[in-house]
């Protein structure tokens, strides 16, 4: 069946086939037919960060920036959904065309920079949506905010989603952003975590509710600049790390003719980058802090193999667009 929607989507460049898909899925929704697919997609829950996971397979961030679709996409049978990446003020990111499909290498370069509708509307969009199930809001800076004050903006979407979020990504490691890997660096980063964990304990004493939040880490990172972020994650006792956003490499797919896009790459590609620098942090972090595995998941295989080594959940994004919503299904058989 997805074959067929997939001929017809990828006839669209992929922002408007994106656009498409997202729209019809709210029109079946409407109409109930989604109610036919959501009970047969369970697989074993878990807790993890604190939190009940009905399945581990969870909608990776960038798919639902705006959280306009939680109700459908929670239909499709995913254990938890990641919104965003929300900036504090509203922002339009790149020039299009801004994302390119790889379809003989199943890939997508994407340099939306995230455009997003700001903060606010995000919240009164959760705030609508009847879902209840585990929601992660992934934020992230103002394109024009410096790298220097990117704090500041964290602090704001931090604050600003604590009472709506199951948990809470903090996006440093978007290509598409000029300047925002950075924060990954040991000084950027000490700083950062101190500032978002000294609040994270502010805002759990006022509320009397524990948010974890969550790292996001780019593929490209050496693995002397993975070991000082370990070090940080363990230090300050973060909640998670979620590897990986997209990679710049180009390594593999350099027979593509949109290899010269800029962006970031994710989907088949990615795989072994992703894989390589989830194995690195789970040896480096002792199985003292979960670990979401992401990048390059295509099959129920990919997905197992993530478990395997030391992923405690995963999330797709690619995977949906290549392989469509039988994919969940498919990780779901495959990790148990
Ligand atoms: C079109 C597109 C847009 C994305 N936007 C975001 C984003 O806004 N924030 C984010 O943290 N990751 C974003 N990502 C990265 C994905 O969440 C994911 O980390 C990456 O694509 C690797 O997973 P995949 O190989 O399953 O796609 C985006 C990915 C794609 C393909």
């Amino acid at each position: 069946m997805y074959n067929i929607i997939r001929f017809f989507l990828f006839l669209f460049n992929p922002e408007f086939a994106h656009h498409l898909a997202m729209k019809s899925l709210k029109i079946a929704n409407f109409f109930g037919l989604l109610n036919l697919i959501s009970k047969r997609n369970r697989c074993k829950p878990r807790t993890i960060m604190g939190l009940q996971f009905e399945s581990p397979v969870g909608l990776a961030a960038g798919l639902d920036k705006n959280a306009e679709y939680i109700d459908c996409l929670s239909k499709l049978g995913f254990g938890f959904i990641e919104i965003g990446t929300v900036t504090p003020r509203p922002q339009k990111g790149n020039p299009k065309p801004r994302s390119f499909r790889l379809t003989r290498e199943k890939g997508i370069i994407n340099r939306f920079g995230f455009n997003n509708d700001g903060i606010d509307k995000v919240i009164q969009n959760i705030k609508k949506s009847k879902f209840r199930g585990i929601l992660g809001i992934n934020i992230g800076k103002n394109f024009d905010t410096p790298i220097n004050k990117a704090i500041d903006d964290y602090l704001i979407c931090f604050r600003k989603s604590y009472l709506f979020a199951s948990y809470i990504t903090l996006n440093i490691s978007s290509p598409n952003t000029k300047g925002l890997r950075k924060l990954q660096g040991s000084d950027n980063l000490e700083k950062l975590l101190k500032k978002i964990k000294t609040e994270q304990k502010i805002l759990n004493k006022q509320y009397k509710k524990y948010v974890p939040f969550l790292i996001k880490i780019s593929p490209d990172n050496t693995n002397l600049q993975l070991t000082s972020i370990c070090k940080l994650l363990i230090k300050y006792k973060i909640d998670g790390v979620i590897a990986t956003n997209t990679t710049l490499s180009r390594k593999r797919v350099s027979a593509s003719n949109k290899r010269n896009e800029s962006g970031g790459l994710s989907g088949l590609p990615l795989k072994s980058s992703s894989l390589k620098t989830q194995k690195f942090l789970k040896l480096k972090l002792d199985g003292k802090i979960p670990i979401i595995g992401v990048g390059g998941v295509m099959s129920g295989e990919d997905g197992k193999e993530k478990i395997d080594n030391g992923a405690d959940l995963i999330q797709i994004y690619s995977g949906l667009i290549f392989k469509g919503y039988g994919l969940i299904h498919e990780l779901c058989r495959a990790i148990k």
